[in-house]
């Protein structure tokens, strides 16, 4: 696999004309195509083109039927989208979601065709391993990883490069990604070790998000 640079929209931009006026930015000056593009998923139909990956930022565990509100693998896979971001901290912290309901939901997205990225991570107080253990038990290989150890996420405050390390060799017949706080400043240095990045905050700039993906092209 290429390294891969995931952006994770999260509940931004406010209105679908800001989410178009970002991503043509992007698409108009983006070299590398090795990158992910993963808005609002009511935004999706109305970005998704050709020779750019799009994904969701989540999904749901069963394919149809009574769950009002819920999007399905199969619905996100069907509009043309290649990725689902499962499990990101702030579905586990805020939405309560469970290791279980993640298992469930990767499950669910793979059967679809979609390829799972799945986040890990442990809080300040929490020993690394014992919850990426948890995190991991019983997901098989053939997924994504993205590291985001929850205090890096949003907070300027990055994991440090030996630590992505750690994780990087603990998992290392996995693809993993780092995510936390990356920027066009720190972002050659993560992709010297991980398989790729998943940004946030920067991914809503297109001058940083560009200049981030196109770090790729002179590794
Ligand atoms: P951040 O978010 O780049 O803003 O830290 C990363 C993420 O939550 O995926």
């Amino acid at each position: 696999m290429n390294s891969l640079i995931i952006a994770n929209w999260k509940c931004n931009p406010a209105t679908l004309k800001e989410a178009q006026e970002l991503f043509s930015e992007i698409k108009e000056n983006i070299i590398n195509k090795d990158i992910v593009i993963c808005p609002p998923s009511i935004f999706l139909p109305s970005l998704i083109c050709d020779g750019i990956n799009f994904g969701a930022q989540n999904c749901f565990w069963k394919e149809s039927g009574a769950y009002t509100g819920e999007v399905s693998p199969q619905m996100i896979k069907s509009i043309g989208c290649k990725y689902v971001i499962i499990g990101h901290s702030e579905r586990r912290t805020i939405f309560n979601e469970s290791n279980d309901e993640i298992k469930s939901k990767i499950k669910q997205a793979k059967k679809a065709g979609l390829i799972p990225i799945v986040c890990i991570g442990e809080s300040k107080n929490q020993n690394t391993f014992e919850i990426i253990e948890e995190q991991i038990k019983d997901i098989e290989k053939d997924i994504i990883l993205a590291y985001e150890p929850l205090w890096a996420i949003g907070t300027g405050e990055n994991a440090s490069i030996d630590k992505v390390r750690e994780v990087r060799e603990y998992l290392k017949d996995r693809k993993v990604l780092y995510g936390g706080s990356v920027n066009s400043q720190n972002a050659k240095d993560y992709l010297e070790i991980a398989d790729g990045l998943l940004i946030g905050g920067a991914s809503l700039n297109a001058k940083e998000f560009i200049k981030i993906s196109n770090i790729l092209c002179d590794i």
